[in-house]
């Protein structure tokens, strides 16, 4: 979507993984204070988005204006939004394009206008559309469109999350969002939610595979809010979630309890050379290029940019492989115990070359951006050794 915003991958913060419906205005206060002083966001977490059930359970009947819950939010939805943007965040709300929202609030079906409005006058910064309670398959496309309209006719920018999920077996490809979202969206979900266990993280990037060219400046496939931190997978499992939704060039939205955040999942959310990675300025995608036959791992990889070196890039968007100066590459280990995994150069960088060429020798420079470490150089291949259980490097 071409408003000026989601130039690389958005970042933020949303209630809906730790608290579902369970929340109030004095936890979102203390979030958006946690979102400063834990670090987030200055690692780059600006967002700090409301997902739902912030509603009342009717319109008003006179105005047929949306309402919020004023047991949960007593001071208001405006007065909410001044706090938070008073910590220098910006402020994101939900609605679904339905007749109700997946949680049975009153939805935004033929009210678009109206309810753009109303979020503009509460001074919204992100907007994310859900589809739930749509019958008709083909409305919920349509409707995504009706809303980028009515929120490109307010006087803010809003960003708009595109909730796709739901969007899915139909005739006309629109279970594919990354093939027309790109136009009305900052971001679509590409995949159902997700759940915090390692399969949740393995189907979604599965997903996320080969879609690499959707995603651009104003718009990023969305893999769906992080589980990292939520507390039932290990260190090992959460840091390779947050290392393929920065290769992916997902929208890193944590979704943890940051109040009680632990420094090891600080650390994850927060390493900042991870997060350049997916904020790259070369804005490409990263896709997988190999899967061990046995499906023991995965190995993704990203084209990054370098200042002294943007003249190898071309223009088009199509990631061809072909010998790029800079990659991030993500070694994925999927088996539950520990393995060495060898990366052999040219399955990264041999692939345009003519099948009658000698392979080349490929010396390649390594750092490890977990370790924070330059590993050195090495030729034609190099072995992560003690890749831990479901682990990265
Ligand atoms: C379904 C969405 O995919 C979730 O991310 C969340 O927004 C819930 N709906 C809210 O009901």
């Amino acid at each position: 979507l071409n408003n000026g915003l989601a130039l690389t991958p958005p970042m933020g913060w949303s209630t809906w993984n730790v608290f579902h419906c369970e929340y109030t205005e004095v936890d979102i206060m203390e979030m958006a204070d946690m979102l400063v002083t834990s670090g987030m966001l200055s690692a780059g977490y600006k967002y700090l988005n409301i997902d739902d059930c912030w509603e009342a359970s009717e319109r008003d009947p006179i105005s047929g204006m949306l309402k919020y819950n004023e047991t949960k939010f007593p001071h208001g939805i405006l007065a909410l939004a001044d706090y938070i943007h008073s910590k220098g965040l910006l402020f994101g709300i939900y609605s679904s394009s339905g007749e109700k929202t997946c949680k049975k609030y009153p939805g935004s079906w033929q009210h678009e206008f109206l309810d753009a409005a109303l979020f503009s006058s509460w001074n919204i910064d992100f907007l994310k559309l859900d589809c739930c309670f749509q019958d008709n398959i083909k409305d919920r496309a349509t409707a995504y469109i009706t809303w980028s309209k009515a929120l490109s006719i307010q006087n803010r920018s809003i960003l708009f999350s595109c909730d796709t999920d739901e969007l899915l077996l139909n005739e006309n490809n629109l279970e594919f969002p990354f093939q027309w979202a790109p136009e009305y969206c900052n971001m679509a979900r590409i995949w159902g939610d997700i759940d915090d266990e390692w399969e949740s993280t393995l189907r979604i990037s599965d997903r996320a595979t080969n879609i690499y060219y959707a995603s651009q400046p104003g718009y990023w496939n969305d893999l769906d809010i992080l589980t990292v931190g939520l507390g039932k997978q290990t260190i090992d499992e959460y840091t390779a979630q947050f290392s393929l939704w920065a290769i992916i060039s997902s929208p890193l939205i944590a979704g943890n309890d940051l109040r009680i955040m632990k420094k090891e999942i600080a650390n994850i959310l927060t390493n900042k050379e991870v997060i350049a990675i997916n904020q790259d300025k070369l804005c490409r995608s990263g896709n997988m290029f190999q899967r061990a036959f046995d499906g023991s791992y995965e190995i993704w990889a990203k084209p990054i940019h370098y200042e002294n070196m943007s003249h190898f890039y071309d223009q088009n968007r199509t990631l061809s492989f072909s010998p790029l100066p800079f990659h991030a590459v993500v070694l994925l280990n999927q088996l539950n115990v520990t393995i060495n995994i060898t990366f052999e150069f040219n399955q990264l960088f041999g692939n345009n070359l003519s099948p009658h060429q000698p392979t080349p020798t490929w010396t390649v420079f390594i750092r490890d951006l977990w370790l924070h470490q330059d590993l050195g150089e090495f030729v034609d291949t190099w072995t992560a050794i003690n890749v831990s259980a479901h682990g990265v490097r």
